[in-house]
Parts: C-alpha cells; sequence; structure tokens
C-alpha cells in the first residue's frame, strides 16, 4: 500500500514537471505571420455545436486576421444531446450529409476550416461544406476540436476526397476549447505549419 502511494506520488510529480515545461514552452512562442498566410485572403469557417471550436476558431481569427464565418444548419439537430447523437449516428450511417446554408468562399485563398470530432470523424456539417464548395486554387488548412479520440489520418483523407484539394495544411486538433494558452497553442501550430 504504502509502495503504491509513494508511486502515485512520483507519478503525480513527474506529471506536474511536465506541464510546467509545456506552459513555460508555449509561454514564449511569439506569432510571425507564416511567409503562406502573407497577402493572402483569409477565411475562418467554423461548425460548432456547443461552443469549443467557435472559440478557438474566433482565437485562430484573432491571430491571423481575415473573414469569419460560422457553417450554419438548414435545421437544426435536436437539443437533446441524446437525441442528436442517435441521429448523427443514423446519418452517418446513410452517408447522410445535413443541409448548410451557402457560405461564399469564391473571394479568398487561404479557408481554414474547424470542427467538432463526431463519433472519431469530422462532424456532418462540415463535411457537408467541404463537400459543397470549390477549392480549387486554394489552400485548406483544418482544426478540430475533441475530447481526445480521433481517426486522424482518416479524417486528414477524408478532407483531401471531399474537397479534390492537394493544398491541405496540416490539421490542428485541439482539446475541447483549448483549456488554457489558446492562442499560444494555436501559434505553435501555425508556426509548424
Ligand atoms: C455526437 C458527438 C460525438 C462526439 N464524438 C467524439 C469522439 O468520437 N471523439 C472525441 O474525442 N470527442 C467526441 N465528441 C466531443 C466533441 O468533439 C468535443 O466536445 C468538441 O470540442 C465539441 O465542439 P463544439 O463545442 O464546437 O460543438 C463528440 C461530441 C458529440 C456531441
Amino acid at each position: 500500500m504504502k509502495f503504491l502511494l509513494k508511486g502515485i506520488l512520483i507519478l503525480l510529480f513527474f506529471l506536474l514537471i511536465t506541464t510546467i515545461c509545456k506552459i513555460n514552452e508555449l509561454k514564449n512562442v511569439q506569432y510571425n505571420q507564416p511567409e503562406f498566410l502573407s497577402d493572402k485572403k483569409i477565411l475562418t469557417v467554423y461548425y460548432s455545436n456547443i461552443g469549443n471550436t467557435k472559440n478557438v476558431a474566433q482565437n485562430i481569427n484573432y491571430i491571423v486576421g481575415g473573414d469569419i464565418k460560422e457553417i450554419e444548419l438548414v435545421e437544426k439537430y435536436p437539443n437533446n444531446i441524446f437525441t442528436m447523437s442517435k441521429l448523427i449516428r443514423k446519418q452517418m450511417k446513410e452517408g447522410y450529409l445535413p443541409r448548410i446554408k451557402d457560405i461564399d468562399i469564391s473571394n479568398y485563398d487561404i479557408i481554414i476550416v474547424g470542427s467538432p470530432i463526431w463519433n472519431f470523424s469530422m462532424s456532418l456539417p462540415v463535411k457537408a461544406f467541404l463537400k459543397n464548395n470549390n477549392f480549387e486554387n486554394k489552400t485548406i488548412i483544418p482544426f478540430f476540436t475533441y475530447s481526445g479520440v480521433a481517426k486522424k489520418n482518416r479524417i486528414v483523407e477524408e478532407t483531401k476526397k471531399l474537397t479534390n484539394s492537394k493544398n491541405i495544411k496540416k490539421p490542428l486538433f485541439m482539446f475541447e476549447n483549448g483549456i488554457c494558452l489558446i492562442k499560444q497553442q494555436i501559434i505553435k501550430w501555425i508556426n509548424n505549419i
């Protein structure tokens, strides 16, 4: 019992040190606009059900500039989370994509697209957005918010397939709404794209 307690304390100590190191590393991160974003028209587009993706999208928009638009559904999902989850599972199984309101992306060079992860995959409204629009000569930068479980490689492949684009940058997978130092996490990602 004493041995176990000692083990747990050591583990917690290392966890604390790692977290402090990570926070310190992030604190020093600075934003220098990367070459591929300079003089480009940037649009951040997102779908958000409970606000996490919206929060990250707003932070990205604050850092990189440009415009921001929300993907809106023609028929909203039910408010009840269980009914909604059941409907989403059914729609995913049937390959159904919900109807969304049009967003004009024709004037932009860079499209930053944000989605929550649903059932390990991209959310259906964002899939619909990617499928409905023409991404020729545009750069796509995807980002996702999630609780930690996603089929990341499959999501990237799916983005390529839906958009027919070869110009897709490395996505960001952000835990929920970023928890802390959101801007720094975003800057670190953009610096490494
Ligand atoms: C129907 C549904 C399915 C979800 N499936 C997953 C999942 O497979 N993996 C995961 O990490 N998070 C999953 N989540 C959690 C969301 O991805 C996470 O809370 C996200 O940040 C929500 O974004 P939003 O606030 O912009 O809607 C799911 C949430 C919902 C509502």
